[in-house]
């Protein structure tokens, strides 16, 4: 088997990739260790970026997107003085789409079968060779076979526990690493969300997260301890410690019902660099982690896909290889700046089991960021996600 671009998975990152390269006559090939129903039973984050939502349409897959995502130019920050709306769209212009990732991983995967371009699912075994240095090769097994995929460039779109990454020889590859002392509980209900957009609550029982996936599905996250496991939470005692955390006003108007999901992450920050070796280039969550709370890990992975898409147009369209060169240097630039707004995010909700002088300026940071307009300037357009730079 042959084919230009070998892309190892098929989430967000594998998919947006093998619809743009399609799309322009760039011929590609996915595997996906798992099957698609696996694939879209991950429930992650809802929050799209304009950069993001650009990059759907130019695939040409927004239709549903589009139709289904709420507008949102606005979310608040609660803490124990009060709270205090950031107006995204009067401070910078922009607002962010609230559509669930799973819905775009549908989406991608409806285009990639109605284009007809190959996609191995439960493919197995996956192997890299010679990309270093040689003309690169992945091997797998799909259906008991096993199979040989020449390819001109290879992306490692297969997320945090992947291959890829791992298939780089150590001493080429650094990795930067934060873990944190807790973890999110989160839930999926098919209730009216508490409040029309997100809140971000910190409180001193900890941190809480009412957010959507539409007008009559909420998702809302609790901080929990790591030592817990999510049998310990039944929806009773979610609802209860929800409540708590709460604002009065919205715990009153807080509408309970079944959960259908629910489930417990641990919150990470890692960046791997480089992000080019020869032919081989990580992508999206293979290269780097956000801890969840400025919803940024898809939309960081979207801005890795659109450098690489236009590297590649360069390389396999317009005789412009080069364009590659400088993909690790133009990712890993707005990487550092995404990771740095997610830590921060993190570091002013979250309750830590932190000296007195670090909470006060906790305390400190959130009353002067949210009381000054340069201060909300800059959350909200970290938030609505900082400009992708043009690749030439
Ligand atoms: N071979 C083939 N596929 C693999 C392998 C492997 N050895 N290892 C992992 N995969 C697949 C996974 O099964 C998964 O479907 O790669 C895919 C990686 O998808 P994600 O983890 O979703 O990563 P990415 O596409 O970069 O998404 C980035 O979306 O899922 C979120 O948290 C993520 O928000 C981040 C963003
Ligand atoms: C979500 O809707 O799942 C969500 C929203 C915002 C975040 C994290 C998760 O910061």
């Amino acid at each position: 088997m042959k084919t230009q671009v070998a892309i190892i998975g098929a989430g967000p990152s594998g998919l947006l990739l093998g619809q743009l390269l399609h799309r322009c006559g760039i011929d590609n090939v996915i595997l996906e260790r798992h099957t698609s129903e696996y694939v879209l039973s991950r429930v992650r984050a809802g929050v799209l970026e304009y950069g993001f939502v650009e990059l759907m349409r130019e695939a040409g897959v927004s239709e549903h997107m589009d139709r289904q995502g709420l507008d949102h130019e606005g979310f608040t920050l609660a803490f124990q003085d009060g709270r205090h709306r950031v107006d995204m769209k009067a401070l910078t212009g922009k607002s962010v789409l609230v559509y669930g990732q799973t819905e775009v991983t549908h989406d991608l995967m409806n285009a990639r079968r109605e284009n007809g371009a190959p996609i191995y699912y439960e493919a197995t075994d996956v192997q890299l060779h010679d990309f270093l240095d040689g003309k690169p090769k992945v091997t797998f097994l799909h259906q008991g076979e096993q199979h040989s995929l020449e390819c001109d460039y290879i992306a490692g779109c297969d997320g945090f526990h992947g291959v890829s990454r791992k298939s780089v020889p150590v001493d080429r590859i650094q990795s930067f690493e934060r873990v944190y002392p807790f973890g999110w509980l989160g839930l999926l209900t098919d209730t009216p969300p508490v409040e029309e957009e997100l809140v971000y609550i910190h409180n001193p029982r900890g941190f809480a997260l009412c957010s959507m996936r539409s007008h009559t599905r909420s998702r809302y996250y609790l901080q929990c301890s790591l030592a817990e496991h999510v049998e310990e939470w039944s929806d009773d005692r979610f609802w209860t410690e929800l409540s708590a955390r709460l604002p009065a006003d919205l715990a009153a108007k807080l509408q309970t019902g079944p959960s259908f999901e629910k489930s417990i992450a641990p919150l990470r920050s890692f960046v791997a660099e480089p992000m080019r070796f020869g032919r081989l280039f990580l992508v999206g969550d293979a290269a780097h982690i956000v801890p969840p709370t400025g919803a940024k890990g898809l939309n960081l992975a979207s801005s890795d896909v659109y450098t690489l898409y236009h590297g590649l147009r360069g390389a396999c369209l317009e005789g412009h290889p080069e364009r590659l060169d400088r993909y690790s240097e133009i990712c890993l630039r707005r990487i550092w700046k995404a990771e740095r707004f997610s830590w921060w995010m993190t570091s002013l909700l979250h309750v830590f089991d932190s000296d007195p002088f670090s909470q006060r300026i906790q305390r400190a940071e959130q009353d002067y960021y949210t009381s000054t307009q340069a201060g909300l300037t800059t959350i909200a357009e970290n938030y609505v996600g900082l400009p992708y730079e043009p690749v030439v």
